[in-house]
């Protein structure tokens, strides 16, 4: 019965990573077009750093940009949200990111400069499929002690809040971090790097 419920819920998100992944395949199918597009569309074509509004962003919820070419989601997590992800490590594959990427100043518990906000690439660290972001209380089909997270509907790889992977799981890795920076408390800079530490 679990299995059958698992199986419908993993096909419910393949079909929405197929057209998420669908989505960036077309994307990308414009950038020979750059020369065409609005400066702020030439400037995520190119790759170079890309501004992001934060402002509007309520706890709990996840904005979806894209830099590189790749979705670098947003999420602004809960207290609840932290406290769960502090609760997970004997369940994780590298719980420190001792062998995951990411920059020095987001290899902490939270993967994070502030631990409030979660900025991560959006890709699997198994084959390249797009995860579903899967609150606490939509996870009953994942797992029974699901604490909400990201679910790869390809092979089933389980990320929590802060993209660490479980462990027995395909993915052999957490979800990558990108560099990053805040420009104030409610800007962020996606794909620029800085020593400084803010907050
Ligand atoms: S691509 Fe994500 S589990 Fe295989």
């Amino acid at each position: 019965m679990e299995n059958k419920t698992l199986n419908q819920s993993r096909r419910r998100f393949l079909t929405t990573a197929a057209t998420v992944v669908g989505g960036f395949g077309a994307a990308a199918a414009t950038v020979p077009f750059v020369s065409n597009m609005s400066p702020s569309a030439k400037t995520k074509a190119i790759g170079a750093p890309v501004e992001v509004d934060i402002s509007k962003l309520e706890p709990g919820g996840r904005l979806i940009e894209k830099w590189q070419g790749k979705p670098i989601w947003i999420l602004r997590r809960t207290n609840e949200m932290l406290q769960d992800i502090s609760s997970l490590n004997d369940k994780l594959s590298d719980p420190q990111s001792d062998n995951s990427a990411q920059p020095d100043y987001a290899k902490n518990e939270f993967r994070a400069l502030k631990e409030e906000f979660l900025v991560v690439i959006g890709i699997c660290t198994h084959l390249g499929c797009s995860p579903s972001f899967v609150l606490k209380e939509d996870g009953e089909s994942i797992s029974s002690d699901w604490m909400g997270g990201f679910f790869c509907p390809c092979h089933g790889s389980r990320f929590d809040l802060a993209g660490r992977v479980f462990k027995g799981v395909p993915a052999p890795n957490n979800l990558v971090i990108p560099p990053y920076k805040f420009i104030s408390d409610t800007r962020l800079l996606i794909g620029e790097d800085t020593e400084e530490v803010d907050g």
